[in-house]
Order: structure tokens, then sequence, then C-alpha cells
């Protein structure tokens, strides 16, 4: 977007962006707003254009998967070029920020073993960055106590409280993190001891982060917990004023939570900096007649009624970095589960058409499917229904193998869904009835999901758009802080009271 590298300067040209972004959008709401379980029973890709779809058709999955991060080739279609390069330009950029550049005081501690314990090379990424990142924004805003909201197992607020030697108090809603959160702590503070003692430095004493189990559902709650004992007294007051000046931050802290976090931030007077990273978008509140709800909460997104809708918000979470780094079977895998998922609410509308009503889901299932039918076929087993059945297939082994596998997933969803299978269903006639479909949920997922990193924008610039519109009291920028090889989901909104 033009000027805006990373984020807009002000308030308008942010406004500017987000327009910009709702116009592009409006035309294509039948992406937006459509469910790939109802691509067959709704004929979803009607509503494309019908050169695109027959162009993608006969692409490779490994180009496919490359459509969300912008990819397209020459002899595509020049709308369907544009689409995508439209698109490509609307969404925020995800390459990592020089921060040593744009946080020049800021100073990465490399992290040891025993700090770092129990996480994965993601979360150890993560940390590390955000660690250097939040200790720095604490410099600039003078505070020692940082308040780590969704804290998780405490991995930040370790690292805050060890390796920069900042007072934390980690909330989180889970007593059980609550607990971990100790017991590691008190494993790794030993360690720090061991390492001051055989220094010989001295120094100050170790603190631990101190953990409070609170779900927190509002700003209103959220600031009492900032004015509580357990603040209080775990706050460094560097000066001679009596409250005590914090730091809020967040790593993937879900849905309404990041937001919370921000009015948190405007209406607390001893909150002077929030670095906050969201995700779960599909977990926020939308309701018009909410002003609290998670979106939007600028009044600049809130004037163009905007709603986004459930559909829309799953999809914001969608990363095109990760789809860009989908290995050929996984992506085939995954287009073969939304076949069946689709197959699968065809068989629901036939047998079962009142829990479509309901909207029902069957949560995640697949890989142990696939993975417990290659086993039986390595072991010379009967597979199934569909084979014995004598009008089930197409004469092809191919047919027979996925035919098979559709039926071990509507079984499973039934189950899932607590739906008594009856004895008459077809599962073969179903399969067959949705197979010429197939082939195009890739395309039309492919393309679908390319609005993912848009959504995702919009509903970030709406974040940086509520606090800029605070005028000059707040300095709010943008930043993509991880590696997006590493970890997609890297935005940070770091925000400062002037
Ligand atoms: C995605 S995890 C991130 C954990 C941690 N920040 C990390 O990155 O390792 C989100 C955490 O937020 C916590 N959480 C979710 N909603 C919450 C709420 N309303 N109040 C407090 N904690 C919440 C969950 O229990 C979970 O531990």
């Amino acid at each position: 977007m033009g000027d805006c590298k990373y984020s807009c300067a002000t308030a308008t040209e942010t406004l500017d962006w987000i327009r910009a972004i709702i116009q592009f959008l409006k035309p294509y709401s039948f992406f937006w707003e459509s469910h790939v379980v109802n691509f067959i029973t709704h004929r979803l890709w009607e509503a494309v254009d019908e050169e695109w779809i027959d162009c993608l058709r006969n692409e490779p999955v490994e180009c496919l998967i490359q459509i969300p991060s912008g990819f397209v080739q020459q002899h595509w279609p020049s709308s369907l070029k544009k689409f995508i390069t439209s698109l490509s330009s609307l969404a925020f950029p995800r390459e990592q920020a020089d921060l040593k550049k744009l946080l020049p005081n800021m100073q990465v501690a490399l992290l040891n073993n025993v700090i770092t314990q129990g996480m994965n090379q993601k979360k150890r990424h993560e940390i590390e960055v955000l660690a250097a990142v939040v200790s720095s924004v604490a410099r600039d805003v003078e505070t020692n106590t940082i308040i780590d909201v969704g804290a998780g197992q405490g991995y930040l607020s370790q690292v805050l409280s060890f390796e920069y030697q900042l007072s934390v108090i980690a909330i989180d809603a889970s007593s059980h993190h609550g607990r971990v959160t100790d017991e590691r702590a008190e494993r790794i503070k030993k360690h720090y001891e061991a390492k001051i003692r055989k220094s010989s430095l001295g120094g100050k004493g170790l603190t631990i982060p101190k953990t409070v189990t609170c779900r927190v559902l509002s700003s209103d709650m959220l600031k009492t917990l900032l004015n509580s004992k357990d603040v209080d007294e775990h706050c460094h007051h560097q000066s001679t004023s009596d409250t005590c000046p914090l730091l809020l931050t967040g790593l993937h802290a879900c849905g309404d939570l990041s937001v919370t976090m921000l009015r948190a931030f405007l209406e607390s007077k001893e909150v002077k900096a929030v670095v906050s990273i969201g995700c779960c978008y599909n977990l926020l509140s939308e309701e018009e007649a909410n002003p609290l709800c998670g979106f939007p909460i600028s009044r600049g997104v809130k004037s163009t009624g905007l709603h986004l809708g459930r559909n829309s918000r799953d999809l914001a979470c969608q990363s095109a970095d990760r789809w860009k780094v989908m290995e050929k079977g996984a992506s085939l895998h995954n287009f073969e589960l939304h076949a069946f998922r689709a197959a699968f609410q065809m068989l629901l509308s036939r047998y079962f058409p009142e829990t479509l009503t309901a909207s029902p889901t069957i949560g995640r299932q697949g890989k142990a499917l696939r993975r417990k039918h290659q086993n039986s076929k390595m072991n010379g087993l009967p597979t199934d229904e569909c084979s014995r059945k004598p009008d089930s297939t197409s004469g092809t082994d191919e047919h027979v193998d996925t035919c098979s596998l559709f039926e071990k997933f509507s079984e499973s969803g039934l189950h899932r869904l607590n739906l008594n299978q009856p004895h008459n269903i077809d599962f073969a006639a179903i399969w067959k009835e949705a197979e010429p479909f197939v082939e195009m949920i890739g395309p039309y997922w492919s393309l679908r999901a390319a609005l993912g990193p848009v959504l995702e924008t919009l509903i970030l610039l709406d974040r940086l758009l509520f606090l800029q519109e605070q005028g000059d009291s707040v300095e709010a920028v943008m930043l993509p802080i991880f590696n997006p090889n590493i970890s997609p989901r890297n935005v940070a909104l770091i925000a400062k009271k002037t």
C-alpha cells in the first residue's frame, strides 16, 4: 500500500487502506462468506469465473498452494492474475522487519538450553525475538514491570524475568498453566542461582514471575487486576510516584483477549505501552449491538458498517506462508479431506437434514484415517464396504481406495456428531455423485485462501486505527517481528503513550 511500508503513519492513511480493502473485497463476498463444506451442496464453484476454474483445474497442486502468496503464471487469464496480484498488494507485508534498525536500543539475549526446555523451534524463535522487543519498549517507556496476558506455560514471562531482569506477572485462564509456570520457574531459578554463584557476581536476588489465574473477560476486569495487590507487590517502582508503570504484552492472545489488552492500555493510566500479537480471529466477538465487541473496534471501520461473519474470520486465520511450504503429499491430502467433508455434507443433507440447521462441526480428522488405511493395504486386509458393493466402483483401484476412505471419514463424522448410522446409507453412491466436482476443490480453496491475508490485514488495521484515533497521545506501529517461515502469525502491534 503505497507509502505504508509496515503501517501507515496517520489514521487517515490507515483508513484509506481499510477502505481500499473493503472496496476490493465486496464483489467477492461469495468467497469470504462461504464455507468449503458446502462446496458441492451449494455448487460454490458456479459463483467463480468459469475461465479461472477451467485454467486452475489443470494446474499442479504445487502451483495452487502458491496462490495465497501472490503467485501467478503468465498464461493465466488476465482477470485472474489481477485478482491475485491485487490481493497481494493489499495485504500487510510479512517479511521480518529489520528490528535492530527500527528499535536501535534492542539487545537480544541468546537463550540457553535450560530456559528453552520444552520449547519447540517455533516457540524458541518467538520468545527470543519478542522478549528482546518487549524489553526494548519497556526501556523506552521507563518501566520494569511487565504483564504477560495469556501467558500459557510462562515461556515469555520467564525469559523476561531471568534474562532481562524484569518484574513479570503472568496471567492465564488455566490454573494448570499457572502450576506448570511456577514449577518451571523454580527449576530455571536454580540454574541461574548456580550461575551467579560460580561467577561470584552476586547481584540482585532473582525473582520468578508471579502467576495469576484469571479468565480476563473485559478491559474492566483487566484494569481491576492491574490495580490489585498482586501487581503492586510485584512492581519495581522506579520513581517516587506511587503508581506502578506497566507494559502489557501477549503472545498469540486469542480472539478478544488482544483487543481487551488494547482497551486496558488506553483506559489505565498505569499502562505505558503494549506489545500485542493476536491470533484465533475466528474467536473474535462481532455483535453490532455490543460496543465492546472484538471486531470492529475503531470508529473508522464501525462507520463502514462492515460485518465479517464467522466464515471470513476463520479465513483470516489462513496463512499464505504456511500454504507455501506445504509438501505436495500434504497439500493433496488436505484437498482430499476438504472433498470428503463436502461429500459428507451431501450425506448429511440426504440422511440427516435436520442436523444442517446447526452447522455441525466434526473437527479435524483424516491423518489417522489415512495411516490406518495404508497399513491395512500393506497387510493385505480387505479394505472396505465400497469395494464390496457391486455398483460402487468406477472400475479403478484408485476410486475404490478413495471411496473406502470417504466411507471411513463419514463413519467417524457420524460418530462425532452422535448420529446413529442407518443401514441404508449408500456411501459409494454419494461418493460417485461427488467425484466429478472434487478436482475443483483445490482451485476453489486456493483462490479463497488468497483472501485470508487481506482479511487478517483488515482486522489488524482496525486495531491500529483504534489506537491512532486517540490522536497524539499514542504512538502506534505494526511490525512483522518473526521470521514468517518459522512463525507466520508474526505481526506485533506496538503502542506507547507519548
Ligand atoms: C495461544 S496460547 C498462547 C500461550 C503463550 N502466550 C505462548 O505463546 O506460549 C493462549 C493462552 O491464552 C490463555 N487464554 C485464553 N483466553 C484467555 C482469557 N480470556 N484470559 C486469560 N487467559 C486466556 C489460554 O489459556 C492460553 O494459555
